[in-house]
């Protein structure tokens, strides 16, 4: 940011942000300014003032030219670099579980949501966090995920004490990132629903950056002849958001060691993990990502690959996988050989946390997302600039991989009711037959007037977080589908 002009005199472009402009060839933001009465020409100059000029050129420079260069070549990750769901036994999953609550007891654990996005294609005003997905209980994708803190501190506590039921918990710090987007009406939220049981003082907001969209030869795009179009800089922005905002810091004073990174549209979450984190601890890497086998070929997410032989473990975006290395075969196990997606689980050290923020800024390279942009012109074909929160991974000295079942951990909420895929609806489908299940398992029964696969039942976070504690809710009751079972 340069120095600020005389603003009293505005009947010409103020001459040395023009010039500071000109350097960056992006004097055109000053293309309306005959147009513009006097506040507009304050604001313009205000919006100008306040980016950061070389850092954006530098970065859309690195990211312009990054595409003609071709990536080394990509290999299936390693099974050995995999804890698979089939070759994971009881005693791992109670030794891990245990691990994993012991930490988060110690304070060890905080949580990460990565909540910045715009949810342009769920098409709601609000954050998508205050999305209502339909439940009998009609909570927030925000409230299920406070509740599962919740149920986690709880059974900390109840790991050290079976009578804990009201001691005293450790509570697990919660950092949540907004953007100028999504900021006001999150804090808002959380405010009105009185934090939904946690304590205001365990909930840290903070927000990511923001980034000028640009037309295809790099030139800003301007909202209006006065504002130039922003975006968030993607939830990789996460990493130096941190890093600004002292958070990295105030993490390592209150003790934190581990990090779970999620994102907010997913239905069923599971927050705060203990078996994850105990794994994570047990394995001893830098990063961690859980992952779901890629159900086919042409399914639109993410996988996790290993770039050149040896190289670091990183993730191809399902638009930059070649589709006939999507739909390769292993021959060994007839599974697709590219078949661990990324669905946005991650763990961290805190010291990796600490690291990755520097060589993430100094490569200043982002992706450029091809999107439609408000813009003076009307709707006009732009480009965001963002990095992606796997961008770190490459930068980890170790990345282990952990497979979970889709129908357990997983219940995107990516697009509007009628969409094919991915909605309210679908998530809020999985959710009930998931507990449905659990509520069988515990020997309850239900009752339905439309057909089972179409409804379930809905357990309380505050009840059970993955299926426990069940029994003596449930057992020899009978439930009628849709509702919501809890205390
Ligand atoms: P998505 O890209 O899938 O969702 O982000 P979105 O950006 O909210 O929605 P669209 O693409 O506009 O429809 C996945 C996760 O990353 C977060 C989102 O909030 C979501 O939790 N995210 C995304 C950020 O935190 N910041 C961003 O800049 C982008």
């Amino acid at each position: 940011m340069g120095d600020s002009v005389d603003s009293n005199d505005l009947s010409i472009p103020p001459l040395p942000l023009l010039e500071r402009l000109k350097d960056y060839g992006q004097e055109d933001v000053f293309a309306c300014w005959n147009e513009l009465s006097a506040e507009e020409r304050h604001l313009l100059v205000k919006d100008i003032e306040a980016l950061d000029l070389p850092r954006i050129d530098r970065i859309i420079r690195c990211s312009f030219q990054s595409q003609g260069i071709p990536k080394a070549a990509i290999e299936p990750v390693p099974e050995s670099n995999v804890s698979t769901v089939e070759n994971r036994t009881m005693e791992e999953r109670e030794k891990w579980w245990k691990m994993g609550l012991k930490a988060i007891l110690e304070g060890k654990l905080g949580v990460l949501l990565l909540s910045g996005g715009q949810g342009t294609r769920l098409g709601s005003s609000d954050p998508k966090g205050c999305f209502n997905i339909g439940l009998p209980s009609g909570k927030s994708l925000f409230q299920l995920q406070a509740e599962r803190i919740l149920r986690v501190q709880m059974l900390a506590a109840q790991s050290v004490n079976e009578d804990a039921g009201s001691a005293r918990v450790t509570p697990i710090h919660w950092y949540i990132m907004t953007s100028p987007f999504t900021d006001e009406a999150t804090r808002k939220f959380f405010e009105n629903h009185k934090y939904f049981g946690l304590e205001a003082d365990q909930v840290t907001f903070f927000q990511q950056g923001t980034i000028p969209c640009v037309s295809r030869d790099g030139r800003f795009i301007m909202e209006t002849p006065y504002k130039v179009a922003k975006s968030p800089d993607g939830n990789g922005g996460v990493y130096l958001a941190l890093k600004s905002s002292g958070l990295l810091e105030d993490m390592a004073m209150r003790g934190i060691k581990y990090l779970d990174c999620y994102g907010v549209d997913n239905a069923l979450v599971r927050v705060a993990d203990p078996t994850f984190l105990g794994y994570f601890i047990e394995a001893g890497v830098a990063s961690a990502a859980k992952v779901v086998r890629k159900a086919y070929p042409q399914e639109k997410v993410g996988v996790f690959v290993q770039r050149g032989k040896g190289g670091p473990v990183s993730v191809v975006e399902y638009s930059e996988l070649d589709q006939s290395l999507a739909s390769e075969i292993n021959q060994g196990t007839g599974r697709l050989r590219y078949c661990w997606s990324n669905v946005c689980l991650h763990m961290f050290t805190l010291d990796f946390l600490n690291q990755v923020a520097n060589g993430l800024e100094k490569d200043s390279i982002y992706h450029l997302a091809e999107k439609s942009i408000p813009s003076i012109h009307g709707h006009t074909v732009g480009f965001k600039l963002e990095q992606f929160i796997f961008d770190a991974f490459p930068y980890a000295p170790s990345t282990a991989l952990f497979e979970v079942v889709r129908e357990e951990e997983f219940a995107p909420v990516k697009n509007a009711n009628g969409s094919n895929f991915d909605t309210p609806d679908s998530a809020r489908l999985l959710v009930l037959r998931l507990h449905a299940r659990w509520v069988a398992a515990t020997g309850g029964f239900l009752t339905h007037s439309v057909p089972l696969y179409a409804t379930g039942v809905e357990v309380s976070p505050l009840c059970s977080y993955a299926g426990e504690d069940l029994e003596a809710i449930c057992r020899g009751r009978t439930f009628h589908a849709p509702c919501e079972i809890t205390f």
